[in-house]
């Protein structure tokens, strides 16, 4: 159970960094369990956090709010995968009541194989968009690439979320070789009911059994064959994130662009990561790190939080150095992504 928290503390400075980017969003991982296994994330065998070195709920709760009292306006809540989580929800709750309170928005990004069954308590919480991976719609390759058979509980809980109320983006990491030729299906199909996809190149993120270069495939490439097919307009929105936008005029949908490796997008970054352990780092490419588990537990937490903030702005890297990696090269960054969250 949380309890609901109010400080008297006058307002503290908004969270600008040295390059005068607001960080205004915080990626949040709950847990870097998963139930899946990606082959591009991480290894069959895993080696995750021991349990008690993960925050506490209410460690999470107190983090977020000092993050809320600094400025930041959305929270994405990430894993690994967020809703393996037991108490998951009941953190969901307590933020959802700083909506409209120094909150604009609050969302999660799953892999959708729980989602059906907390689809319903997620938007009375608040919460009203959802970030949902789907790389592939065919059970064979699904079973391929997540080393687990579960495309239909994703399908069910995409289902589910729609049926309650939330709008679902679809996240598709493109991937030479496994599902390129499927990825216009892919949008097609996202485009028909309704559902904004993005495609994402494949990171070097801690080690996985095989060498990504096998499958990484430029979105430049994957953009000119869907022109072969399509009429794509660039477009200015922005969804406060890295992706690019084009309208499609053929499906009447809007398809995003994260592209990493081939285009860099960092002058507008707006935000930073939190690990399950309390670790921020300032730059998913980068090691740029500060203990933030360290502050909540000090004898001063309040006060040792915005100061660990303040080192935070002043660390942040102005760009990621993200390069395609080379065969048989260490990954860029040892940590998988299912640490920080993507
Ligand atoms: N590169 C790119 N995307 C990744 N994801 C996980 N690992 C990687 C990686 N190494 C994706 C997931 C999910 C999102 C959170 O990050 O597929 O869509
Ligand atoms: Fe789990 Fe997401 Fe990693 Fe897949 S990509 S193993 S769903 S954390």
């Amino acid at each position: 159970m949380i309890r609901p928290m109010h400080s008297s503390a006058p307002s503290p400075a908004p969270l600008v960094d040295s390059f005068q980017r607001q960080i205004t969003y915080l990626r949040l991982s709950v847990t870097d369990r998963c139930d899946l296994r990606c082959t591009y994330c991480m290894p069959e065998r895993m080696q995750f956090l021991p349990k008690a070195d993960v925050l506490s709920l209410e460690e999470l709760h107190r983090l977020a709010l000092g993050f809320i009292a600094r400025g930041v306006r959305k929270i994405r809540l990430t894993g690994g995968e967020p809703l393996v989580r037991r108490d998951m929800i009941d953190l969901v709750r307590a933020l959802g009541r700083e909506l409209g309170n120094g909150l604009d928005e609050l969302t999660l990004t799953t892999n959708g194989t729980l989602l059906a069954a907390h689809a319903v308590a997620l938007f009375d919480a608040g919460v009203r968009r959802v970030n949902v991976s789907l790389d592939t719609r065919d059970p064979e390759l699904f079973e391929q690439l997540a080393r687990r058979n579960r495309l239909a509980d994703v399908l069910v809980g995409i289902a589910a979320a729609r049926e309650a109320g939330l709008r679902v983006k679809l996240n598709t990491v493109a991937l030479r070789g496994r599902n390129e030729a499927e990825i216009p299906d892919l949008v097609a199909r996202a485009h028909e009911q309704g559902m904004e996809m993005t495609l994402i190149e494949v990171m070097p993120l801690g080690q996985t059994d095989e060498d990504r270069i096998d499958h990484y495939l430029p979105l430049t490439e994957v953009r000119e064959q869907l022109e072969t097919r399509w009429t794509l307009a660039d477009i200015a929105h922005r969804s406060g994130g890295p992706a690019r936008y084009v309208d499609i005029a053929e499906t009447g949908g809007r398809l995003g662009f994260i592209t990493p490796l081939t285009g860099n997008f960092c002058d507008g970054c707006n935000r930073v990561r939190v690990t399950a352990t309390g670790q921020l780092y300032a730059c998913l490419g980068g090691a740029e790190q500060v203990d933030l588990r360290a502050a909540l537990r000090s004898a001063a937490p309040e006060r040792a939080l915005d100061e660990a903030l303040d080192m935070a702005m002043r660390i942040k890297p102005e760009r990621h150095h993200f390069r395609v990696d080379t065969r048989g090269a260490a990954p860029a960054q040892a940590r998988h992504m299912s640490v920080t969250g993507g």
